[in-house]
């Protein structure tokens, strides 16, 4: 790999902590986990996403935030009125404009098609605390109105997080993929740069690249991963880790190697089976 030659590796030595859970105080309560606000989920007459958000709000759970929210989106009239996941009854569904999203971590974009656009503008002005995924981002590349607001982040001291796969980050570049995926530490810290945010690219050798930080090169997980889902599952990780009051490029990290390791934990125990989104968002491999 000789183009990465300027960043480390993340082997879990650094930059690393893990579990949320395990080092808490025992006078601690729900409230000193954080609290998760998912967006996303689009459903219309002819696409239903919800569980891109559930993925995204079990992952966020399960990696020790305190209380999760889910507001799906949708055009009204839509098919958007799940109220209950029966899987996982912790998580509460709002209507995004019942969140509070000043004190939620608010991680956006997760099954979010077109919906998204409704939210975005107000999301990027006013939570303090973001993770953007997916349909979020895809929105901010073709919309100048949205990469100013994202840009306007930074000076204000917000934490912002993107986590696009290679696509993504081509379209937030203005490259072709095939331009990304040829310098991926490069085209990473461009992108941190251009949007002053941290940048996780993902993929295998995901990287994470953050304006004034040296970039990390993901040393843990496998193509187990490569399954429809797992995306969604690491925005909801990223959320947690904010929420649990890690900085914007420790939670990337923290996240970001937390869950390759769950799936090589996953190669290890379960050699030949494969590993689905759901069984990663639950955290624990082998939890029942
Ligand atoms: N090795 C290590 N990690 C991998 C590998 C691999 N070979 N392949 C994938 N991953 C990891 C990525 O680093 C990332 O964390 O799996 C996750 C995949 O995330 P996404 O690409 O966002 O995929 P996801 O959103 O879960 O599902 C695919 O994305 O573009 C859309 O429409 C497309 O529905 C599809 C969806
Ligand atoms: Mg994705």
């Amino acid at each position: 790999l000789p183009t990465v030659m300027p960043a480390a590796w993340l082997t879990g030595h650094d930059r690393i902590t893990l579990p949320l859970r395990a080092t808490a105080a025992h006078a601690s309560h729900k409230g000193s986990f954080g609290d998760v606000a998912v967006l996303g989920g689009e459903s219309t007459p002819a696409s239903h996403m919800a569980g891109a958000a559930l993925l995204a709000a079990r992952a966020a759970l399960h990696a020790g935030a305190g209380r999760v929210y889910v507001a799906l989106l949708g055009k009204p009239g839509a098919n958007n009125s799940l109220t209950v996941d029966p899987t996982q009854p912790e998580l509460m569904f709002r209507s995004p404009e019942a969140l509070d999203l000043k004190s939620q971590v608010v991680v956006c974009g997760c099954g979010g098609g077109e919906a998204v656009k409704t939210v975005l503008a107000k999301v990027l002005s006013v939570a303090p605390r973001l993770v953007l995924d997916a349909d979020a981002l895809n929105a901010i590349a073709i919309d100048t109105q949205l990469q100013t607001l994202l840009k306007a982040r930074h000076a204000r001291g917000d934490a912002t997080v993107l986590t696009p796969h290679p696509l993504e980050a081509a379209r937030l570049a203005g490259l072709g993929a095939a331009e990304v995926q040829a310098n991926r530490l490069k085209a990473a810290e461009a992108l941190a740069a251009q949007y002053q945010a941290v940048v996780i690219l993902k993929g295998s050798g995901t990287v994470i690249a953050a304006p004034g930080e040296t970039s990390y090169i993901n040393a843990s997980g496998n193509a187990l991963l490569a399954t429809a889902g797992t995306g969604d599952v690491l925005a909801g990780m990223v959320g947690a880790s904010l929420a649990s009051g890690m900085g914007a490029f420790e939670a990337a990290c923290s996240a970001v190697f937390a869950h390759g390791r769950l799936a090589d934990d996953w190669l290890a125990k379960r050699p030949g089976q494969a590993l689905v989104a759901s069984d990663l968002a639950r955290g624990a491999i082998g939890r029942p």
